[in-house]
């Protein structure tokens, strides 16, 4: 039956874990996958999370969860995107489920996009996450590419980003990155999201936000959620992929959301029970724990605060790690510019290095990241930080 099956490409992000764990070198270093660690490169468990694993304990039962998922996590977790006296919320205006995680979030929307407007094309920043590549090709989405990066600068090429927003034919979906652009670290100013919000209302495009990482740009979820919330002022209908893989580092529980707004109360009723029939034929309904970890923190003033606090120290980490890794590349004597890895922010540095360059890290040093020069800031400790530096120095110089 399955001769002709050749094995598949290894994953550009999920494949250098891989690699880094098939690697018995003790000075080895991964800063490749997006997941925190803490100082001493040990995976974090948040103590928010670790309370609400308290509670839990002995107080659930293992029954299903609605096909939609959990109604406390989602009503929870729309406040987060759409703010806390959102009328849109108030109004029942956002159809929303449970998802796994922001992938499946992103997936089930290129489903339902496929399924009721299957003409219009999505348009992807260059670059992005290798992942939404696959997952709108998987649903049989056309892709088509938008500038964002501008390698000369290091930072957002926003003329030829709003030329392709304006040349895009009227009623295109567009993938944003709510904030923390993933891989480049680069996010568009207030302004420029204003500028963009209403270039999309002129060509009537609708916008579909990756917010995966609400809270690592700025160390406030609030703050973080602000480009969605430009477009809702301006009265866009938007759809949008929530994860609390990395703000809750709840990687493995595949817990997340994916909300679309719509015109009223029916419409968005409707939009539910679709996106519920999306889910019922691959997973049926989706996992309990996760939910139950959200809900709980959420729902519980002091135990929010915590989390919220907790966000903030691993922002903060990080933003530390970049003004290292930028010192200890610039007492090393290097002659390249470094300033954009504390220009950047988020979880990822986007370092100018090439493909060359990372094979020749990883080969010699056995440095693991992703072949499109990111480097995952969350695996950088003080440790390990004089180390990555000379490193890079060295096959840079
Ligand atoms: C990443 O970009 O490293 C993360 O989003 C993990 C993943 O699934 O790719």
């Amino acid at each position: 039956w399955w001769r002709h099956v050749e094995p598949a490409a290894k994953d550009p992000i999920l494949g250098v874990t891989e690699a880094f764990l098939a690697d018995s070198h003790p000075d080895k270093v991964n800063v490749g996958v997006g997941a925190y660690r803490d100082d001493d490169g040990k995976p974090v468990v948040l103590e928010c999370v670790r309370e609400a694993e308290r509670r839990i304990t002995g107080n659930m039962n293992m029954e299903y969860l609605p096909m939609g998922g959990s109604v406390s996590m989602i009503h929870e977790t729309l406040k987060l995107a759409y703010g806390e006296d959102s009328d849109l919320i108030k109004d029942k205006r956002i159809a929303a489920v449970q998802a796994l995680s922001g992938t499946g979030a992103c997936r089930l929307f290129a489903d339902f996009q496929k399924r009721f407007s299957p003409d219009p094309q999505i348009c992807i920043p260059v670059p992005t996450w290798s992942n939404h590549h696959n997952i709108w090709r998987d649903a049989r989405v056309p892709q088509k590419t938008f500038h964002y990066y501008h390698p000369d600068s290091r930072g957002l090429d926003f003329s030829a980003m709003m030329d392709d927003i304006k040349n895009a034919p009227n009623g295109s979906f567009f993938l944003l990155h709510a904030c923390a652009h993933n891989p480049t670290g680069v996010d568009p100013t207030e302004e420029q999201w204003k500028e963009i919000s209403q270039q999309f209302k002129v060509k009537g495009h609708f916008p579909f936000f990756d917010m995966a990482y609400q809270g690592f740009a700025s160390g406030d979820p609030e703050r973080d959620a602000k480009s969605i919330r430009i477009f809702l002022e301006d009265g866009h209908l938007i759809g949008c992929a929530q994860s609390y893989a990395k703000n809750m580092g709840l990687y493995g529980q595949r817990i997340g959301c994916l909300s679309v707004v719509c015109e009223d109360e029916k419409q968005a009723v409707a939009v539910k029970s679709q996106l519920q029939q999306l889910a019922r034929p691959m997973y049926s309904n989706p996992p309990v724990h996760g939910a139950l970890i959200v809900s709980t923190i959420l729902g519980d003033q002091n135990l929010k605060q915590l989390w919220l606090e907790e966000v903030k120290g691993m922002a903060n980490r990080i933003i530390g790690m970049r003004t290292a890794l930028r010192d200890n590349l610039e007492n090393l004597g290097s002659p390249l510019s470094w300033e954009h890895i504390t220009k950047q922010i988020g979880m990822f540095c986007y370092s100018g290095m090439t493909p060359e360059q990372v094979d020749l890290l990883t080969k010699q040093y056995h440095i693991y990241m992703t072949r499109n020069g990111r480097i995952s800031m969350a695996g950088v400790t003080t440790g390990n930080v004089g180390y990555l530096a000379n490193a890079i120095h060295q096959v840079t110089k």
